[in-house]
């Protein structure tokens, strides 16, 4: 028999199951269909004395279908197909390749017996998506290995390979070289050994894996590990009824479970996180012909933080790069700060000695533009000077070949004004990385109005191994992330300068889920940084004589951040630990009464309202005015590079989370107390919240 996914053929007396479901052999519907077929073919078949599973391609199941979340629950068609496949009466195989994450690996618990190759993933990471293993996973892996092991490994959501599986206990072993002729060994050798089926559910839990102090530790370590999540707790109450239930009211039990977590606001907001990050790289309106450029040297002007960074990015993708700055001094300097950055690598066991040798190899030194004739993307990381990055812009136009791409790494310049100091606009497009650039997963890719398709293309895909996730925006003052960045700064110093420590607005920004609070962040990029923008495009902001004023107070008295070792906390040496600092309070307070700014009582509540709600009004901008593509675009900026948290979907999904009116009454609230200057609504939000309507429902009305 044959279905369109899954195969049996039987060699001498195994039947061999394979599966093909490219790319990674989901569990869709036709593989489940596939499978019940295959259970009831072997069974009919007489003489069989072993069953193997396997799967081509470049790995074995790699989960469930994540597009079939949101409608009805499949696990109890799960439960049905694993009863088959674990209640058949000769040995099951599975033979593991690959990455097996979830699903996939729940099915292989349901086998009696799991070999794999070496280097195999596996892992449970539900957790990280708001949910649990709701396919057996909490009941049967603690049956393998107990309840202690079973929830390290859904608690970290991380894949372990395949020697630690076996270590653990839930592999049986290792098989070094061909895979499927291995596994169809191992099941011949159960066969002559005369061992029979092996089933999961017919084994008991240790007790002893499951302490009152183990469950303890677990439950406290999940508490600081996943603050303002639900879905840990949910899968410690499931691992722990694997030792009360019998398999089948413990599996009904999970399945409860694994509902009330889906219905979660954490479990929707991380699935529309996860599909966010998929969606960015579509392009309405570019036509699919056009095609990527071929990039296979690439090169970086300015060898400094960022262009370092970039450096990095290139050489771990094994691509080819000249890094270029105005002095030798310099440029040593960088590549310096690169070598230390592989070889903390080393040290941290990420990568090995060889590999940093081979990336360090593939990067260039030079003083030279002529260096960069056959880069097929250049990356300038200069200082942010306009003048500077034209004259830089004017000599990649002297010497690079045609179509290269020429890209600027900017945060705040007009990058049309960049163009126009070259002979070819259409080449020309930023690329804005975060710090540290070899680190931070986003890219926010911009495009100017004479930015060429192919330009873009090439640019959107060669994130792709640079391990980056590309969001596309229009040039404006910021872009999407800096932009909406703005408002909520500015609150975050404003509150200080009434009277808030910075410890009171940064908690509470972090207790939210922020990976840092606001005022922590500028101390560790540097107050200059801010105050340098902030002189250089006064031009660009409301006249507000209080505006980032608390970053000038310090700025001014020489507190520069952790480089300085204070700023708006105070720092000891080689330590990055805040310490509350009465001189930079006092230091703010003084210059708050000098612009005459009202003290004021913060409620946490405020806090959380003045910083977000800005941020948030500012998305419903950036949105209208086409800058994004699409909301779930601004979510992708803000939570992979901005520190937002995941588990609350970004800040669009989150004003929908909060509702929309909510939103709106909050901004006309602080524009009674404060006035208009920086609270009016945007236009977009008031239009929906008017109409009754949702992001997703103004979306699809333009499309
Ligand atoms: P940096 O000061 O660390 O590095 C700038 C480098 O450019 C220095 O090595 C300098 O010697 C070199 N340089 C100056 N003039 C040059 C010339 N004429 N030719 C060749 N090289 C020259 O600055 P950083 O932080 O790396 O910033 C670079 C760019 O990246 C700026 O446009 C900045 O706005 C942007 N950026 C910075 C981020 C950050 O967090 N530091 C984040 C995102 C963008």
């Amino acid at each position: 028999m044959s279905t369109r996914v899954v195969s049996v053929e039987f060699q001498d007396n195994v039947a061999v199951v394979t599966v093909d479901n490219p790319p990674v052999n989901t569990i869709t519907a036709a593989v489940r269909e596939g499978l019940f077929q295959a259970a009831d073919q072997i069974r009919a078949q007489p003489g069989v004395k072993a069953v193997v599973l396997l799967c081509k391609g470049s790995t074995f199941f790699s989960g469930a279908d994540i597009n079939e979340f949101s409608g009805p629950p499949k696990e109890e068609e799960y439960r049905r197909l694993f009863a088959q496949w674990e209640g058949m009466s000769v040995p099951v195989v599975a033979g593991m390749h690959g990455t097996v994450l979830g699903g996939g690996l729940e099915l292989s618990l349901a086998c009696h017996y799991r070999v794999a190759a070496p280097g195999t993933r596996l892992g449970l990471p539900e957790v990280t998506l708001g949910i649990i293993p709701g396919a057996g996973g909490t009941q049967r892996m603690p049956r393998l290995i107990g309840v202690e092991k079973t929830l390290e490994l859904i608690l970290s959501g991380r894949p372990v390979d395949a020697a630690k599986a076996v270590e653990l206990g839930f592999v049986d072993a290792v098989i070094e070289g061909d895979l499927a002729q291995g596994t169809i060994e191992f099941a011949k050798r159960l066969v002559a050994e005369g061992k029979g089926p092996r089933r999961t559910s017919e084994r008991n839990v240790d007790p002893a894996t499951a302490t009152d102090e183990i469950i303890a530790r677990l439950t406290e370590q999940a508490k600081k590990q996943y603050p303002n999540r639900q879905a840990p707790f949910f899968a410690i109450d499931a691992v722990r009824a694997s030792l009360r239930l019998p398999l089948e009211e413990g599996l009904k039990y999970e399945e409860e479970l694994a509902n009330r977590s889906k219905a979660t606001t954490e479990a929707k907001a991380l699935i529309h996180v996860f599909f966010a990050e998929r969606e960015t790289r579509k392009i309405p309106g570019l036509p699919a012909d056009v095609k990527a450029r071929p990039v296979q040297k690439a090169g970086v002007v300015g060898a400094g933080t960022m262009g370092g960074g970039i450096a990095i990015c290139f050489a771990n993708a094994g691509i080819p790069v000249t890094v270029l700055d105005a002095t030798r001094e310099a440029l040593d300097r960088g590549l310096k700060r690169v070598e230390e950055t592989f070889d903390s690598m080393v040290k941290r066991g990420r990568i090995t000695a060889e590999d940093k040798a081979k990336r360090m190899s593939l990067i260039r030194g030079t003083l030279d533009y002529a260096d960069f004739a056959d880069a097929d993307v250049i990356i300038e990381a200069v200082f942010e000077d306009m003048n500077l990055k034209k004259k830089v812009f004017a000599e990649l136009d002297r010497v690079a070949k045609p179509g290269a791409v020429l890209a600027t790494n900017t945060s705040t310049l007009d990058i049309d004004e960049i163009a126009s100091s070259v002979s070819r606009p259409q080449d020309v497009i930023g690329m804005h990385f975060f710090s540290p650039a070899n680190v931070m997963p986003l890219l926010e890719v911009v495009r100017t109005d004479r930015t060429g398709p192919e330009t873009l293309r090439t640019v959107m895909d060669l994130a792709k191994p640079l391990r980056k996730t590309p969001v596309l925006a229009k040039v404006c003052y910021g872009f999407i992330g800096n932009r909406m960045m703005e408002g909520y700064a500015r609150e975050a110093q404003r509150m200080v300068l009434e009277g808030a420590t910075p410890r009171q607005v940064d908690s509470a920004l972090e207790r939210f889920g922020m990976a840092m609070g606001i005022l922590a962040v500028f101390d560790m990029a540097g107050v200059d940084v801010g105050v340098n923008v902030h002189k250089a495009n006064a031009d660009k902001y409301p006249p507000d004589p209080t505006y980032y004023q608390a970053d000038l107070a310090l700025y001014e008295a020489g507190r520069l951040g952790q480089k300085t070792g204070k700023g708006y906390y105070r720092y000891e040496p080689g330590d990055r630990t805040r310490y509350d600092d009465p001189e930079a309070i006092e230091l703010i307070r003084a210059r708050a009464k000098k612009l005459g700014v009202e003290p004021r009582e913060h409620t946490e509540e405020e806090i959380l309202e003045r910083c977000l709600y800005p941020l948030m009004n500012e998305g419903f901008k950036i949105l209208e005015e086409g800058v994004a593509l699409r909301a779930s675009d601004i979510d992708v900026v803000w939570t992979s590079g901005y520190g937002f948290p995941r588990y609350r979907g970004g800040p669009m999904f989150y004003a929908e989370t909060i509702g929309l009116k909510t939103l709106l009454d909050g901004m006309l609230k602080y524009r009674e107390i404060f006035g208009p200057m920086h609270w009016e609504p945007a236009p977009l939000l008031v239009k929906l919240v008017k109409e009754g309507k949702s992001i997703a429902d103004w979306e699809r009305s333009r499309t």
